[in-house]
């Protein structure tokens, strides 16, 4: 087990994961582990927290590390999806190591409708855009969100071509999108930018 951010996260070989893989959840769409672009996103809200009470939506969350930390740094009522529902039993063993709550629910990004969408003000999503037909799935999300009255909608990635195409397409169709550029060596060597929509 490492800590970062505050957050306990188990490795691939801690025992209790290990248990999890055995009895059969085993992640199929890149859910299989903890992926570092959670961390370009903590990194920022460290220096621009979000409210207390906040309702944050983690889309693609995997294992729910990025959510778990947004309830336990800042109190926010945190929900993550994910499509791929092995991924759950990883996300409820560490919130309970962290000692917080988050919900988790099957979903995809594309059965995110807006009325669901009404009930967050902010949307987190990291390592979540790495294949082509992403980039408009996302982009759509992004539409129906700010139809809903999302404030924020924050993305974290590495710069794979997805990504970047999202960025570009999201500069061009509303005002105020922020590319944050990030370059962390603790606690682990990370690279990538944040986009703020
Ligand atoms: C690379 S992993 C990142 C997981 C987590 N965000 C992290 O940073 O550790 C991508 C996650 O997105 C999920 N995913 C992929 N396509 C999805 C879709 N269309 N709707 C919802 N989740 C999806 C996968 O199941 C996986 O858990």
């Amino acid at each position: 087990m490492r800590q970062a951010y505050g957050l306990k996260i188990l490795n691939a070989n801690h025992q209790d994961v290990r248990r999890l893989k055995r009895e059969g959840h085993q992640a199929e769409l890149h859910g299989n582990k903890f992926w570092n672009s959670s961390f370009l996103i903590m990194d920022h809200l460290k220096r621009h927290p979000l409210k207390k009470n906040s309702r944050v939506l983690e889309i693609g969350c995997g294992w729910g590390l990025l959510g778990i930390y947004c309830a336990k740094t800042f109190g926010c009522r945190v929900t993550g999806i994910d499509a791929d529902p092995n991924v759950f039993p990883y996300l409820q063993l560490h919130a309970e190591k962290n000692g917080v709550t988050m919900a988790g629910e099957k979903k995809s990004f594309q059965q995110l409708d807006q009325r669901y969408l009404s009930n967050f003000d902010v949307i987190l999503g990291a390592d979540i855009c790495y294949w082509d037909e992403m980039t408009g799935l996302l982009m759509n999300l992004i539409a129906r969100a700010r139809r809903a009255g999302v404030q924020q909608v924050m993305i974290s990635d590495p710069c794979r071509p997805p990504f970047t195409d999202l960025a570009e397409r999201c500069d061009k169709k509303y005002d105020g999108v922020l590319l944050v550029e990030k370059f962390l060596k603790r606690p682990v060597n990370a690279s990538g930018e944040i986009l703020i929509v």
